[in-house]
């Protein structure tokens, strides 16, 4: 979809010299586009792709390149020419470590993603089916008819336990699970200003929100070195993630530091959590805003599993409730915003490129562009069916990412929610009580600020 022009001047190898992206027009002296991505981010970032498909802000002084066409941000995450780098990683490393996986590039990055790859394997997650399927029914077990369901409490509450009890295994981390769900919902409503708004010294007044947000970062450290600390003491040694971190070595055989585990545990937990507390609470707005899709789900759930509680073996069947979960993946994606930094002059898509250059995509405005997708805001889990799903242009749906950066907690997480999805429909329907507030709020993820749902027996 770039542009092309019969005009451009030409390489010496005849090819056409790349072109300078179009400017965005709009910006204020002094702080360019800042203040339009601070003030109504989604939208901005969603109205770019009418300037062009590579295009040039200005964020305060500084130039940043935003990618708008599906096509040229599979290019960007695949090509060689770019790292995870920028403000974005920077403040995250700030807070939650410099040594983990998320943040890191180049030979430690590739041998810290050997280290957790292996956790993460398809054939790794039917491992992890007894804690799902128990969690999963937990969830769904704890209210009682009419109770007014706080879904983001409950969302972080079950996607803790299960990265938690999965990947770090530990009877210890029933509890521990319950704190850190709470250290980290301080967290990161307290991250996503800091990143964007870098007014370092005014964190550190002594003002309540910043009192809190410091002691659950310390907390949520504290947490980490404690289960780190009990295993080491344990002597055991279970087939899990947090054995194969206390056992890696780095590129000479040595073992990893204790700053490096840190981290590592740390860059697994927050994201893992976040990202997935956020798409449950989606996908419960979506069964409230839709009761047709959560009745389909139900009569699906029933017609695969019958009397008994769906199970982590049901999943391929339920084809319907899959697509539930890809289509609220769609709509509301959890991580709407990525950036990557060009370590080279380089060129994507014929648009010219500078070495040390900031570029800027975002997944929640490439997974609605109507250029992609048919009646594209409207909530249409048929999409996914196999006949209508191979219209959707590749990469316009990848809310994973893709290339070497590719999160890899896909199986691990499509799996967890769909059956979520199913066990929770299969008993409730969800009506929406006057003080719940569903508008999305952006932070580090996308979330309904305040989403307040009651729960209605089927
Ligand atoms: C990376 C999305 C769940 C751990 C990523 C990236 C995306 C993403 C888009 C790539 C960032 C980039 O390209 O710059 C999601 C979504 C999730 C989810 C939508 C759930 C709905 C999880 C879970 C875990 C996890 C459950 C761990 C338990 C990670 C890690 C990375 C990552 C460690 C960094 C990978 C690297 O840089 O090599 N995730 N994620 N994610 N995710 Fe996830």
């Amino acid at each position: 979809m770039s542009v092309e022009s019969s005009s451009r001047p030409v390489t010496a190898t005849g090819t056409p010299a790349p072109r300078t992206p179009s400017p965005v027009t709009g910006g204020l002296p002094g702080l360019g586009h800042g203040w339009k991505l601070a003030r109504d981010p989604l939208g901005f970032l969603s109205g770019l792709r009418d300037h062009g498909d590579v295009v040039r802000l200005r964020l305060g002084p500084k130039t940043v390149y935003a990618v708008t066409t599906p096509a040229l941000t599979g290019a960007l995450l695949t090509s060689p020419d770019y790292i995870v780098g920028g403000p974005l990683w920077e403040a995250l490393e700030g807070l939650l470590g410099k040594q983990g996986v998320a943040t890191n590039n180049g030979p430690t990055h590739r041998r810290q993603r050997r280290t957790i790859q292996p956790a993460f394997r398809l054939d790794a997650i039917p491992g992890y089916a007894a804690v799902m399927e128990e969690e999963a029914h937990a969830l769904a077990g704890r209210w009682r008819p009419g109770d007014t369901v706080d879904c983001t409490a409950e969302s972080f509450r079950v996607a803790v336990r299960i990265t938690a009890r999965c990947l770090l295994r530990g009877d210890f981390m029933d509890e521990r699970a319950e704190r850190l769900s709470v250290a980290l919902a301080t967290v990161f409503r307290g991250m996503y200003r800091r990143m964007v708004l870098s007014c370092g010294p005014l964190y550190r007044l002594p003002l309540p929100a910043n009192r809190r947000f410091d002691r659950a970062l310390a907390d949520l450290h504290r947490l980490v070195d404690e289960i780190v600390a009990e295993r080491r003491a344990s002597g055991l040694r279970p087939d899990d993630l947090l054995t194969a971190l206390l056992e890696a070595e780095d590129d000479d055989g040595n073992p990893i530091g204790e700053q490096e585990i840190h981290d590592q545990v740390v860059a697994i937990v927050t994201p893992g959590s976040e990202t997935v507390a956020s798409t449950v609470m989606w996908i419960l707005h979506a069964l409230a805003e839709h009761p047709e899709h959560g009745e389909r789900v139900s009569e699906e759930v029933e017609s695969v599993a019958g009397g008994r509680p769906v199970a982590f073996d049901d999943i391929g069947k339920l084809t319907h409730t899959n697509n539930v979960v890809v289509e609220a993946m769609r709509v509301r994606p959890a991580v709407w915003i990525l950036t990557r930094r060009a370590t080279t002059d380089t060129e994507l898509g014929g648009y010219r490129i500078p070495a040390g250059a900031d570029i800027v995509y975002s997944p929640y405005a490439i997974q609605r562009d109507p250029r992609s997708y048919e009646r594209n805001l409207e909530f249409d889990p048929d999409r996914w069916l196999p006949e209508r799903a191979q219209d959707v242009p590749k990469y316009a749906m990848s809310p994973f990412s893709v290339g070497n950066r590719k999160c890899p907690s896909d199986h691990f997480s499509m799996a967890q929610l769909s059956l979520i999805t199913a066990a929770v429909a299969r008993r409730w329907r969800f009506e929406q009580v006057p003080r719940s507030e569903d508008v999305t709020r952006v932070g580090i993820t996308l979330r309904p600020k305040r989403l307040l749902l009651r729960a209605v027996p089927r």
